[in-house]
């Protein structure tokens, strides 16, 4: 295969193309179309009859009214009728739009305009993208939708300007139903040209790890108010990310545009992810997905058992209510409350910012804390940061370190590796999290456990800090709990069912797992598991070691109700995910310090109101609890 060809893979497959404003028109002449340029252009695109999204650019007709009034700068007073200048920017962009949607439908093919600038706004930094739907359905009907370098508006009542290749990386990011083969750049050169021994050279082959190092030639070519060439490369490095090739062609010379969509070779800058990238940027958008996933989407476990726990109330408390003690001991660390900030994540830009909100939150009011999987900081050391930074803003509370039995069972992963991890962040302790129904329900999941005794001993004999087994939402059973203990892990963390549901995760991020089978296998397993009430028995039946009550925890009450069936502490992973998000949307740290507060007032009023003065009086006191409906029948059997 030629080195320009990129394969199609399936018939699911659709190109991203993107014909840039300086190609399409006369930017020397305002609003003047290159009109044979474009012809030829669009008759490529209609040739290759492919699936296709098109985006272009603003040129001479859009760039010189967003110059004049500014609009990439934002709402100023002082900029004359500038509000009206934003319209008359969209109007033009509009105008330059329909004339390009007329001539697709005179030549024979279906063509609908998509305004970006009503589906996308700005909140604080980032572009959302409002709905994908409209552009996944016309795909679905072999429509090109056309989209365009627009206006952008945003939270703060100002708006900028939203160029055709940040819509390129958003459409990356969210197109769900289709894989993107390729983004084709069409540019009025051959591609990118970069300095060689002083030579100017085009790079026909870039990896991604080319990117960060490149000379380039020209820079000064081609500067408009979205930015060069080198803006675009920036977009480039992000595009990669998503796994997905980039070619940048010159969309004047050849039949370049038919040659690229039919992935025939022709001269141009071809810019790959590497396969090692491949792999990491899988994990570096799986960690950001589940977030997002967990806040967009219900995936919360249909029944929560912790409703059929029933506190006993007391009429006369013998206590002040002040005076009801919350404190614990964490492994020989004191905290205020039994409280955990259970796993949620690490190894993002997005959750370097939500760990720091995470972590001051928990300082502040001295609670445990933990790190999501430091997997990708073992594989990408560009992400430790958004781990390491727990412990550079909360030195004293107890930190809680994460691996999963996937990599304890890899014959690559070594006790180096372990010790990398805890020195990452300082950890106190170590969570090994078991989570074989999520690896099941993935693609790109880790199923095989054979070598876990052998491996867990060596670890264990060669470190000193205890090391905990954790559930993600599915649960012990008591015989797995006695074999962990006596196996010499330290703890547990239960995580059952009731919050939580990898599996509803995974059924939205895999959208066409299914495709060879009649269903989904993490629809089918949506609700398998062991209820969190349920496992935090199952293991105090067996086991005298430390108890997180982990999986569809809501409240201080729960957290009573954890420590009354046998739990030391309380954790919440779902609670803290929506706090954070919310300081992380409003710039605040506030939302998360409150929710604490707000369980440490319902735990300490439940305390109160059953007569029970300290936590110790009320873990696994079976005086103080009432086991009722489906719940009984699972304690009971
Ligand atoms: C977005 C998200 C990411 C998570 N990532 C991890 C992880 O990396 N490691 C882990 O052990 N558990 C992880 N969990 C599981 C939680 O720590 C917790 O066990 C589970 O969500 C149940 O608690 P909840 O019902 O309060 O959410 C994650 C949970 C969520 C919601």
């Amino acid at each position: 295969m030629d080195e320009c060809e990129i394969k199609l893979k399936s018939k699911n497959e659709i190109i991203l193309l993107k014909l840039g404003g300086s190609l399409l028109t006369d930017k020397n002449k305002p609003f003047s179309l290159r009109e044979d340029i474009l012809e030829n252009c669009l008759n490529q695109i209609i040739e290759s009859n492919k699936s296709i999204v098109l985006i272009h650019g603003g040129g001479s007709f859009g760039h010189p009214i967003a110059k004049k009034y500014q609009i990439s700068q934002g709402l100023n007073d002082s900029i004359k009728d500038q509000i009206i200048g934003l319209s008359k920017t969209h109007e033009v962009m509009n105008k330059f739009n329909s004339i390009i949607i007329n001539k697709i439908l005179d030549k024979g093919r279906s063509a609908i305009s998509v305004q970006p600038s009503s589906i996308f706004v700005q909140d604080f930094n980032e572009i959302i993208f409002k709905s994908i739907d409209p552009i996944e359905k016309m795909l679905e009907l072999g429509i090109i939708p056309v989209l365009y370098g627009d206006i952008l508006l945003s939270w703060d009542s100002s708006f900028t300007i939203l160029s055709g290749d940040q819509i390129i990386l958003k459409l990356c990011e969210k197109i769900q139903k289709f894989k993107i083969s390729k983004v084709i750049f069409g540019i009025e050169e051959d591609g990118i040209y970069i300095e060689d021994n002083g030579h100017k050279r085009l790079a026909l082959k870039l990896k991604y790890n080319d990117l960060p190092n490149l000379k380039l030639a020209e820079l000064d070519q081609k500067i408009d108010v979205t930015g060069g060439i080198k803006g675009k490369l920036e977009i480039i490095k992000e595009i990669i990310k998503f796994n997905v090739p980039v070619q940048i062609v010159n969309g004047i010379k050849n039949q370049n545009i038919l040659k690229a969509l039919n992935d025939q070779y022709l001269e141009c800058t071809r810019i790959e992810p590497t396969s090692e990238r491949k792999s990491i940027n899988k994990l570096y958008n799986r960690k950001i997905e589940h977030i997002k996933i967990s806040l967009e989407h219900n995936v919360q476990h249909v029944k929560n058992y912790f409703d059929e726990v029933n506190l006993i109330h007391h009429p006369l408390p013998e206590y002040e209510l002040e005076d009801i003690n919350l404190s614990v001991d964490f492994f020989k660390k004191k905290i205020s409350a039994p409280i955990c900030i259970s796993a949620i994540t690490g190894g993002h830009e997005i959750s370097k910012v939500i760990n720091n909100i995470l972590a001051n939150a928990a300082s502040s009011e001295k609670i445990i804390m933990s790190v999501g999987s430091q997997r990708i900081g073992l594989e990408d050391p560009s992400t430790v940061d958004s781990f390491k930074i727990v412990r550079d803003i909360a030195p004293n509370i107890p930190i809680i370190g994460n691996l999963g039995i996937g990599q304890l069972c890899d014959l690559t992963f070594n006790i180096d590796n372990f010790k990398k991890c805890i020195e990452m962040i300082n950890a106190d302790v170590m969570a090994i999290h078991f989570n074989a129904l999520h690896e099941l329900v993935q693609s790109e999941g880790n199923i095989s456990y054979k070598n876990f005794e052998e491996r867990f001993k060596e670890i264990r004999k060669n470190l000193k800090i205890p090391i905990i087994a954790k559930e993600v939402g599915t649960g012990f059973n008591t015989d797995l709990a006695l074999k962990l203990d006596l196996l010499g892990f330290d703890g547990f963390d239960v995580g059952g069912t009731g919050g939580t549901s990898f599996a509803a995760i995974e059924s939205i991020r895999d959208a066409d797992s299914f495709e060879a089978y009649t269903r989904k296998i993490s629809d089918t397993f949506r609700e398998w598991g062991v209820p969190t009430p349920v496992s935090i028995m199952n293991v105090r039946k067996v086991s005298k070691k430390l108890i997180i009550g982990t999986g569809g925890l809501k409240t201080g009450v729960d957290i009573a109700k954890a420590i009354v069936l046998g739990a030391d502490i309380g954790g919440f992973a779902f609670k803290f995910l929506k706090s954070a998000w919310q300081d992380y949307k409003n710039n605040t740290q506030s939302n998360t310090i409150k929710e604490i507060k707000t369980l440490k007032q319902e735990l300490r009023s439940s305390l109160w109101l059953m007569n029970v003065e300290n936590i110790s009086k009320l873990r696994n006191n079976k005086n103080k609890r009432i086991l009722v409906g489906e719940l009984y029948q699972w304690v009971n059997q």
